[in-house]
């Protein structure tokens, strides 16, 4: 396995236009389950319930008990880990370019990154649907649910819920970063949900070479993949940035 670390250092290390495709996986160090697999929140919620737009329109206070209490219990304790302070080093370093995230946990921001693709929005705001009104999060009393606004809306995350379109920034630069990158990192993903899983694949068809940090493999593996570290993202990471700075001498 060392040996597919040290190719993923001298890969990344001698190109200028790396991006990252991240997902949840990248965060399960920093204590956030993922949403599939084990432990994962889709065990415990049906997405296409309390994850989905219409529920949240007809009964936000239903959505806001459940998913978003869940979500925002662990948002609330969840610092970066390795993983992530890992990308934020390799943009020191001009390698790194862009993060496309499909996280809603702000963690690559914290650890540094400056240009984060946020594909699925983020939980750290929220936009009251009566007024447009928006706060932060954690500045918003929640001991009565659903959180309301001083004209009395009823406040949304500003999260991506499933029936609702991609940010379409997002999926423009997405897009444009995918053709134009050298190297994608494709890192904590299950690759299955659209159109994020499309961004390797844009990328492979540009050219680029795909290099896959997963414990498991996904839909990408046998087909977009160049090569995949099967090894969670903190330790496979973290070796990998040793490997450039030893270079780097
Ligand atoms: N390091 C790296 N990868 C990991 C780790 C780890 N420590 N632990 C788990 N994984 C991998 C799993 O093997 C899995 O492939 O992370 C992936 C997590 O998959 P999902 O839970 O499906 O997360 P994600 O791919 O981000 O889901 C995409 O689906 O439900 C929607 O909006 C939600 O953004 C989410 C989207």
């Amino acid at each position: 396995m060392n040996d597919l670390i040290a190719k993923a250092a001298e890969m990344l290390a001698k190109t200028r236009h790396v991006i990252a495709l991240t997902g949840a996986g990248i965060s399960v160090e920093s204590g956030i389950p993922p949403f599939r697999g084990p432990g994962g929140l889709w065990e415990k919620f049906d997405p296409m319930e309390v994850g989905h737009i219409r529920t949240f329109m007809k009964d936000p206070a239903r959505v806001w008990n459940t998913l978003m209490a869940e979500m925002r219990g662990v948002l609330k304790k969840a610092v970066p880990n390795s993983a992530h302070t890992s990308l934020a080093r390799l943009e020191e370093l001009s390698i790194l370019k862009t993060v496309i995230t499909q996280n809603i946990d702000g963690l690559h921001q914290k650890a540094g990154n400056t240009d984060v693709i946020e594909f699925h929005g983020n939980f750290a705001w929220l936009t009251c649907m009566d007024c447009g009104n928006r706060k932060e999060t954690i500045s918003v009393n929640m001991d009565v649910l659903p959180p309301r606004c001083e004209c009395g809306g009823i406040f949304r995350p500003d999260c991506v819920f499933f029936g609702e379109a991609i940010p379409e920034e997002a999926l423009i630069r997405s897009r444009e970063e995918a053709r134009a990158c050298e190297v994608m990192l494709v890192v904590g993903t299950s690759a299955i949900v659209q159109p994020a899983a499309f961004m390797p694949m844009i990328a492979h068809q540009s050219g680029a070479k795909i290099i896959e940090i997963n414990p498991e493999p996904t839909p990408l593996t046998e087909s977009v993949s160049t090569f995949i570290i099967q090894k969670r993202a903190g330790e496979a990471l973290t070796a990998i940035m040793a490997e450039i700075e030893k270079r780097a001498g």
